[in-house]
């Protein structure tokens, strides 16, 4: 299935590996959908990119996910970038503060998939986010490693009961994206520079490839229920 003529919908579309799956997707020939909280965000992005459409949701929020979906016709293909890295260990300040991980990235999947399902057709595809930290916990961000789990077993899980639509999911490594800026501010340089000594390829991903990836679980009409790692190997060491 190409996407030429297709529709997609990327919820977390306004910048990082989101941002990048919208650009790649229109280059491709697809109408483009984009949703995430920030009207701002959403603005800088339909400057950047022409032709995308724009949604205001918070995947977090059940009713305004199938609101959002509401206005939308049709839909070929989905990309779930929306999710957040929460840190704080098990034992330490209140529970409150971890649910957040869990309400975006698993309970907001479900919201999306709920809503969106209905308006796919056979072969169409939902392509879900978890990351480097379900194979390669660290301490201190044990939610994190759960959230992106839960994402990747849902691609799992959901590839049979969803069928013939498709279900996958990417796992991004170390990818340079503003979610970095937000949460290493100028300390990112040296962190990055220090983290891409240890990964087997020597260096981070770029948005662009992460984005690669989601394209090719969308476009290859024979892929579901598979996890797609964009870490450079670094689950392995
Ligand atoms: N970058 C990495 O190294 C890395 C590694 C492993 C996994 N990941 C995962 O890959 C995904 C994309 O990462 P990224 O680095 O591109 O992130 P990013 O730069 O922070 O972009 C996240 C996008 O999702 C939107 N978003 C976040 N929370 C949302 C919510 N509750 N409801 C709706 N939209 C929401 C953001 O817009 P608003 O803020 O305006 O809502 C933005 O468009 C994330 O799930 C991230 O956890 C990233």
């Amino acid at each position: 299935m190409q996407l030429a003529g297709k529709h997609v919908v990327v919820v977390g579309g306004s910048q990082g590996i989101g941002l990048e799956t919208a650009r790649l997707a229109t280059q491709a020939g697809a109408t483009v959908t984009i949703m995430g909280r920030s009207l701002e965000k959403l603005q800088a992005a339909r400057d950047r990119l022409s032709h995308v459409h724009t949604v205001a949701m918070n995947i977090a929020d059940e009713d305004a996910v199938h609101q959002a979906f509401a206005e939308v016709a049709s839909i070929d293909h989905v990309y779930i970038a929306a999710g957040s890295f929460v840190g704080g260990k098990i034992l330490d300040g209140s529970v409150e503060q971890f649910r957040p991980a869990i309400e975006s990235r698993l309970w907001g999947s479900v919201y999306v998939i709920r809503a969106a399902a209905p308006k796919i057709p056979a072969g169409g595809s939902v392509t879900l986010t978890g990351g480097l930290s379900t194979d390669r916990p660290v301490v201190g961000a044990w939610v994190t490693s759960v959230a992106t789990a839960a994402a990747e077993q849902l691609s799992r899980a959901l590839s049979l009961e969803l069928a013939p639509i498709r279900v996958n999911a990417i796992a991004p490594g170390w990818t340079d994206t503003p979610m970095w800026d937000d949460i290493l501010g100028a300390a990112k340089q040296g962190a990055f520079q220090d983290v891409a000594t240890k990964i087997p390829t020597g260096r981070l991903a770029t948005a662009e490839e992460a984005a690669r990836a989601v394209i090719f679980l969308m476009s290859n009409p024979a892929i579901t229920g598979e996890v797609i790692h964009t870490d450079g190997g670094h689950r392995y060491v």
